[in-house]
């Protein structure tokens, strides 16, 4: 396995939001030259893949995930000049570029769909979803839009009503339609030709939609006050079976490029229903993205059987994969409080499978309470007061103690967060202490130790509901994890005899320790080597 296995395997991917990364033209928004001047932070961090979040012409009516053109650069973040001097100075660093594909919707200032909704008989009319009204006049069913309302719009001048499964300006585009396949793929090609090392597919379970557009039944589990998108069971509108043979086509037009070329599906779905997406041979998507240290209780026995469940529920073959935090869902250190961030950070980095860290966690940082008016996000818009808004987890990363904490020269889009003047690289490369320092530390750990990068996993009896335990191994090497998810001091009797730390987040652990009677302080999680 060691030998064998893939880059994108081994490696560690690191999420950029490209508008809050690093301005570097003073207007307030980051840019691709941005992320080029940074190249040697992430470098010495020890990450070995970036994922941009996309950065194409678009109104930003979703910032940017309402597309506009599939091959440009919109100018708030370069040009396609600046996206090459960008790959080329990341592959120069050993640094894979992974790039955020679109392909369910477009934005509706998209030149196929200004044809499409032309007319009701121009050849692109087909290339959206396009249905007549409902006997009363009303949507053609009850599908509801992931951003509140009715997944439906009505065109008044052609008298139909079109699917958006995200906001008004987002219209889904038609994937039975054989000539939007050709299109996307043209698209991918053209990414994939200049050196692109794989991409990150938005919402690949919401390819297709039900071939019949029957309404989706009610969630019994759903009451006021949570996410309205959640009253209903998304079974018709998502996840259709005849998706499958497309996302193939997919990953045969990826393998079709020499080096390794990656295919990472976003894919929020139960295990079960998740794992289908690794494809019967393995022929589907390399890593269907794993989120459930997202949305799982911050608690030792919940997290120790969801990460068994879905050890066992995987595929022969299938790579897992873990994900700690993104551009859509709170951080985590304000989700687990800044005391667990570090055993956070161990846990993603110890699982067996290849880890996704967004930009700011290394550095421990929190969400930023957003004013309403500053406001950004349709979602929270729409949709207010349900803390369902995306913007604190958005705001501009911390780079020094300077104004605007580094990120750009003038008042940047969103607010930056009040604890920038200590909660920055500067500050903490200067700490040996710091979140930083442990977060590099860590990184190099995982590709030193190949029992942490590709060895097997096993969990342990702690004998202690606050705390989980796994070994990894690989040869004759074996590590255990040991992680104290409670603000409380353990106890543990652990199997084995002598072990040595490697590693704490409390970072002053040394030498021989007695598995017999381990003491684990509050919110400490250590990694040992057995024997
Ligand atoms: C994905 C993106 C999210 C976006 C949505 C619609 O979930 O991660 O940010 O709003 O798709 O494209
Ligand atoms: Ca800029």
């Amino acid at each position: 396995m060691t030998d064998e296995s893939r880059w994108w395997q081994r490696g560690v991917v690191y999420q950029i939001y490209p508008r809050s990364f690093q301005d570097s033209n003073g207007d307030g928004i980051g840019d691709l030259p941005g992320i080029t001047r940074r190249l040697d932070y992430l470098q010495q961090l020890g990450i070995d893949a970036i994922w941009i979040s996309p950065f194409y012409p678009s109104p930003m009516a979703d910032f940017g995930y309402d597309v506009a053109d599939y091959v440009d650069v919109d100018p708030l973040f370069g040009t396609l000049a600046d996206f090459a001097a960008l790959l080329q100075a990341a592959h120069a660093r050993g640094l894979r570029v992974i790039l955020d594909l679109v392909p369910d919707h477009t934005s509706d200032q998209h030149p196929w769909f200004q044809e499409s909704r032309a007319t009701r008989d121009n050849p692109k009319r087909d290339w959206y979803l396009w249905r007549d009204a409902a006997p009363d006049g009303g949507p053609p069913n009850n599908w509801l839009s992931n951003f509140g309302g009715s997944a439906w719009a009505w065109d008044a001048p052609t008298g139909q009503y079109y699917l958006h499964s995200f906001v008004t300006e987002q219209p889904d585009l038609n994937w039975r339609n054989p000539a939007v396949e050709a299109a996307l793929f043209a698209v991918m090609r053209f990414w994939l030709d200049r050196g692109v090392d794989g991409f990150r597919v938005d919402v690949l379970h919401g390819l297709l939609k039900d071939a019949a557009w029957r309404d989706n039944p009610p969630n019994p589990h759903w009451q006021a006050g949570m996410d309205p998108y959640r009253a209903q069971l998304q079974i018709y509108s998502r996840n259709r079976p005849d998706a499958h043979p497309i996302i193939m086509r997919m990953r045969q037009l990826l393998d079709s490029y020499p080096d390794d070329r990656v295919l990472i599906g976003e894919i929020y779905l139960p295990n079960d229903e998740l794992m289908v997406y690794y494809g019967p041979h393995g022929d589907e998507v390399h890593l269907p993205f794993n989120f459930q240290l997202i949305t799982l209780a911050w608690n030792a026995e919940v997290i120790r059987a969801a990460v068994d469940a879905y050890e066992a529920a995987l595929p022969a073959g299938g790579w897992p994969n873990w994900v700690l935090g993104n551009h859509d869902r709170h951080r985590v250190a304000s989700r687990v409080g800044p005391a667990q961030a570090r055993v956070a950070a161990l846990l993603l980095l110890t699982l067996r499978g290849t880890p996704t860290l967004y930009y700011g966690d290394e550095l421990g940082m929190t969400d930023v309470p957003i004013p309403p008016e500053w406001v950004q996000d349709p979602w929270e818009r729409n949709v207010p007061g349900l803390g369902l808004g995306r913007d604190p987890e958005r705001t501009p990363m911390q780079w020094a103690a300077t104004p605007y904490a580094g990120f750009s020269t003038v008042p940047p889009w969103l607010p930056v967060a009040a604890d920038y003047a200590t909660v920055n690289v500067a500050a903490q490369d200067a700490d040996p202490h710091s979140m930083l320092a442990f977060q590099r530390t860590l990184l190099a750990l995982r590709r030193a130790q190949p029992a942490l990068a590709v060895g097997s996993y096993q969990s342990l009896p702690s004998g202690d509901s606050a705390v989980f335990a796994y070994r990894r191994t690989a040869g004759d090497q074996s590590l255990l994890i040991v992680l104290n998810l409670s603000p409380d001091l353990r106890r543990l009797v652990l199997p084995g005899a002598a072990a040595t730390a490697l590693l704490s987040t409390h970072g002053d652990r040394g030498g021989p320790l007695d598995l017999a009677a381990l003491d684990l302080r509050p919110h400490e999680g250590l990694i040992l080597r057995e024997g």
